[in-house]
């Protein structure tokens, strides 16, 4: 049976976390890292093993001791991800793309594949990745952080901060609109898309700097090097759900977007109702686990199935008391 996840810090201040034990060195050629800056930040620091495998305990400890990612929030993306991406017996999940190293595989249609598989967390749109459609999820790519420089320049000052999150992030679902016919924009992409405009602001910035404004330079290091500045300290709050649901509703409220997608051609985007929007933060948790994770786990038994309850028990602690109910285990 699968730890329980870590509780929250009990010192929530901010700290240095570029420390002497926590040393940047580069990836290895046999060091995992994908489309998560934060998560990739932590590896190469030595937070999470540096080969790019970790358990979803040590994502979380990980994500508040060198983030401050408060406790709801680090659970629920967590178990979110090793879920859909995770190997669920043995209890590894893989930063990036699929390896033996997380072992033996369950029966399709699960996948396993890490962080980079497609289509079940990782999605269209992201700030500094392509699409899927074009070949690499994944990777920093340069023409994109060029544009959310642009953008900085142009909303910010030379600056990434709300205005410049706002506007880039409806620039990036133009851009996918016009250019990707696959392009796919429905729950629970919708939210995670909202979602990772908002973080470099709450943890890319220095916890002693109240500016909300993230400098272009240390936005490169953590996107493309998965790097800390030197002397860099975390958070100096911790980061819950419901400081991310403000900051996506205000994103949203700057140009509101309906979820959807584009049926096969580009400029076809069609909203879809059928998708949970951020009115419907339960529709969020109940359908991730009655057709995201059920498609990957129809038919569970035995040891695999008790994993699987186990995590769905998991993902679900953050919203005890959130009024959402709780999908009843797999049979
Ligand atoms: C993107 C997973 C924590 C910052 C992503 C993506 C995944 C992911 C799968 C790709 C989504 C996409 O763009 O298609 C996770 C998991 C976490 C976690 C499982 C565990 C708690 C964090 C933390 C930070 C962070 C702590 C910041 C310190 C970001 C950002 C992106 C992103 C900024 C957008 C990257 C880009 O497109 O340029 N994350 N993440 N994440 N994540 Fe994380
Ligand atoms: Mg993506």
């Amino acid at each position: 049976v699968p730890e329980s996840p870590p509780g929250p810090l009990n010192d929530t201040s901010a700290k240095l976390v570029n420390d002497k034990k926590h040393p940047w060195k580069p990836a290895g050629k046999k060091d995992i890292r994908g489309p998560c800056p934060g998560l990739n930040t932590l590896a190469s620091h030595g937070w999470l093993p540096r080969d790019g495998v970790a358990t979803p305990a040590q994502i979380v400890n990980a994500v508040q001791e060198g983030f401050n990612m408060g406790n709801d929030l680090a659970v629920f993306v967590t178990y979110a991800a090793h879920l859909v991406d995770g190997n669920l017996i043995t209890n590894l999940l893989s930063i990036g793309g699929k390896t033996d190293r997380t072992g033996p595989n369950p029966p399709p249609p699960a996948i396993v594949g890490g962080l980079n598989t497609h289509a079940v967390f990782e999605g269209d749109a992201s700030t500094t990745r392509a699409d899927f459609f074009f070949g690499d999820n994944h990777s920093f790519n340069e023409t994109l952080f060029d544009e959310l420089t642009a953008f900085s320049n142009k909303f910010g000052g030379g600056f990434y901060n709300l205005s410049v999150a706002a506007e880039f992030r409806f620039q990036r679902i133009q851009d996918s609109i016009a250019t990707n016919p696959q392009f796919d924009f429905i729950s629970p992409r919708y939210f995670t898309a909202y979602a990772e405009s908002i973080f470099p602001l709450t943890f890319f910035i220095d916890g002693r700097d109240k500016s909300l404004h993230l400098d272009m330079n240390v936005a490169r290091g953590f996107f493309q090097n998965s790097r800390f500045p030197d002397g860099f300290f975390r958070s100096n709050t911790s980061i819950t759900l419901d400081v991310i649901g403000g900051g996506i509703d205000y994103i949203f409220s700057k140009h509101p977007v309906p979820p959807g997608s584009n049926n096969g051609t580009v400029n076809s985007y069609t909203p879809n109702p059928n998708s949970a929007d951020f009115t419907q933060f339960c529709k969020l948790y109940t359908d991730f686990v009655n057709i995201t994770i059920r498609g990957l786990y129809p038919n569970a038994k035995g040891a695999l199935l008790t994993a699987l309850n186990k995590n769905l028990e998991y993902f679900y602690s953050p919203l005890v008391g959130s009024g959402c109910p709780q999908v009843p285990p797999f049979v």
